[in-house]
């Protein structure tokens, strides 16, 4: 008898996992993969070793965001099953990060100014043929990372990967940079690569049925496993809320940066996260209220609440085309964001340089200068995106730091005025060893780095950059404020951070002088006429 088709239940998420670990926008390239898996191989030894303080550390309002395993109980005995796993499975990329350390070593001593030639002989052999050696005119050396075939070797093993699935019980979810993924009976974790063509069949059965034997053949399910995957499909089917907009433009706010933006000929997402259906105090909307089709996806940047990979994999059957910032794609903090999207699957990317536009039905689609939030390091992928579509625009900052105020006024006197800006005001950002630590970044004197922080911009940045665009009307947001977001996302839990109160002074302000503007949680439609 064939089996009945089953929906996924819009309960359920599909995480992403490299061996066992929530996968995150650093860990597919293979030299930052590398790199992280050396660093959870270090979490976890300590996790082994001291389960009591872990436990201890992530009940500790002041310590949040450190790294400590985040679980409730000790689970240190798989832990260090976890390990030994790891150290087997994952010896060439444990080989490449010990290969990147000595060869960043060996530079700083031998790289004095003088040829680099003989230096070849001395890179270490996992690097050999992968890299190139140079210095910048100021004669620092750096390593020149050839990621074209580093995708191509042995450290990039789509066999690490996998996808696990489960229903949510409520928002709340371990910190995944932390916390590695445990067996749990009522997880179906299937044995696929995340650019296998069964994700998007497994996926888009959250809105296209599938028959309920071929959804396990597709995971690779046996009998055994039948009864938990059973839990996270139903034959009913969803309601789906996504009538397309009659005319206008119509833009929809889904929670931190995730912004629809459509009219009756196209549908651009901006940096893709969404929430599940769930009950809960905070309304939102969800995948039930995206269009069938998502004509174009934009990134900004490759920061783990922006470039999302759970969310992109889950709408990768909908998705036309990805539009990402160019990198330099030769340096551990500025990989190809275009590399990493396509080896995930996408087989539509396109990077965008600064100030260079992309047609779209109805319009175009403007990468601007994003400039500060990477801890002054030298970070060419990002971009905010100023969407123009039927005589109107709408430019999305995301975390854009107004580190220098003239810089917008030349990009209005170049492109003109902008009816809704978006703008990201998380201005006290983690600082620099948090979020780039674990690619190797050298010591530095705790003011110091406490200095350089992945901060958005500031009340007095956010006014500059106000002053210059004059837009007609202003949204704060990106504010890391929605709950379906913790567990990717930590910020301090201080209500006397300039996080809290800058924006509410901007707004006050503007809202005086009859300007619209609002800080946006959960969810908000706003609709413009065609112009
Ligand atoms: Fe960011
Ligand atoms: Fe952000």
């Amino acid at each position: 008898m064939p089996s009945p088709p089953v929906y996924l239940r819009p309960d359920v998420a599909a995480e992403p996992l490299v061996c066992r670990w929530t996968a995150y926008e650093k860990m597919v390239a293979p030299h930052l993969l590398a790199m992280v898996v050396k660093s959870q191989m270090d979490l976890l030894a300590s996790y082994i070793r001291f389960p009591a303080q872990h436990l201890k550390a992530r009940l500790d309002p002041a310590l949040v965001g450190g790294p400590w395993v985040d679980y409730p109980t000790d689970r240190s005995k798989e832990a260090e099953a976890l390990r030994r796993d790891m150290a087997a499975r994952c010896a060439p990329q444990l080989e490449l990060a010990a290969s990147v350390k000595a060869l960043d070593d060996m530079l700083r001593t031998e790289a004095v100014g003088g040829s680099l030639g003989p230096l070849y002989a001395r890179v270490p052999d996992a690097l050999r043929g992968y890299v190139e050696l140079v210095y910048d005119l100021s004669h620092q050396p750096s390593i020149r990372f050839l990621e074209g075939l580093l995708y191509v070797s042995r450290f990039y093993d789509r066999s690490l990967q996998s996808l696990s699935l489960w229903r949510l019980t409520g928002d709340r979810r371990p910190f995944v940079w932390t916390t590695p993924v445990f067996d749990d009976p009522h997880r179906v974790t299937a044995p696929l690569a995340f650019d296998d063509p069964s994700v998007d069949a497994v996926l888009g059965a959250a809105s296209c049925p599938l028959p309920a034997g071929e959804l396990a053949e597709r995971l690779g399910i046996g009998n055994d496993r039948r009864g938990a995957l059973d839990a996270l499909v139903t034959t009913d089917p969803p309601v789906m809320r996504s009538a397309r907009p009659e005319a206008g433009v119509r833009v929809r706010y889904f929670g931190h940066a995730c912004v629809l933006v459509e009219t009756r000929d196209v549908a651009i997402l901006v940096d893709p996260f969404l929430g599940y259906d769930l009950p809960s105090e905070v309304p939102r909307y969800t995948y039930l209220d995206l269009p069938e089709r998502i004509d174009v996806v934009l990134i900004t940047h490759a920061h783990s609440d922006h470039l999302e990979l759970e969310t992109l994999l889950r709408l990768r059957h909908k998705i036309g085309r990805v539009l990402v910032p160019r990198a330099s794609g030769r340096s551990l903090q500025d990989p190809s964001l275009r590399r990493v999207l396509q080896a995930v699957g996408f087989p539509r990317v396109a990077e965008v340089g600064e100030l260079e536009a992309v047609e779209v039905p109805g319009g175009r689609i403007v990468a601007i200068p994003f400039l500060g939030e990477h801890c002054d390091l030298d970070i060419q992928s990002k971009c905010a995106w100023r969407v123009e579509l039927l005589g109107r625009s709408v430019m999305l900052a995301a975390d854009s730091a107004n580190v220098e105020p003239r810089m917008y006024h030349q990009v209005r006197r170049l492109l003109g005025d902008v009816d809704i800006l978006f703008l990201g005001m998380e201005c006290d950002g983690a600082p620099l060893s948090w979020e780039y630590g674990k690619l190797g970044l050298r010591p530095l004197a705790r003011e110091l780095d406490r200095s350089r922080t992945v901060s958005g911009s500031n009340y007095a940045e956010a006014k500059a950059m106000l002053e210059a665009l004059e837009p007609g009307r202003f949204y704060v947001y990106a504010m890391g404020a929605e709950p379906w977001l913790q567990h990717v996302l930590v910020l301090p839990q201080n209500t006397v951070s300039p996080r809290m109160h800058d924006p509410r002074r901007l707004i006050a302000e503007y809202r005086a002088r009859s300007t619209e503007a609002e800080q946006l949680y959960g969810r908000k439609e706003i609709a413009l006429d065609a112009r």
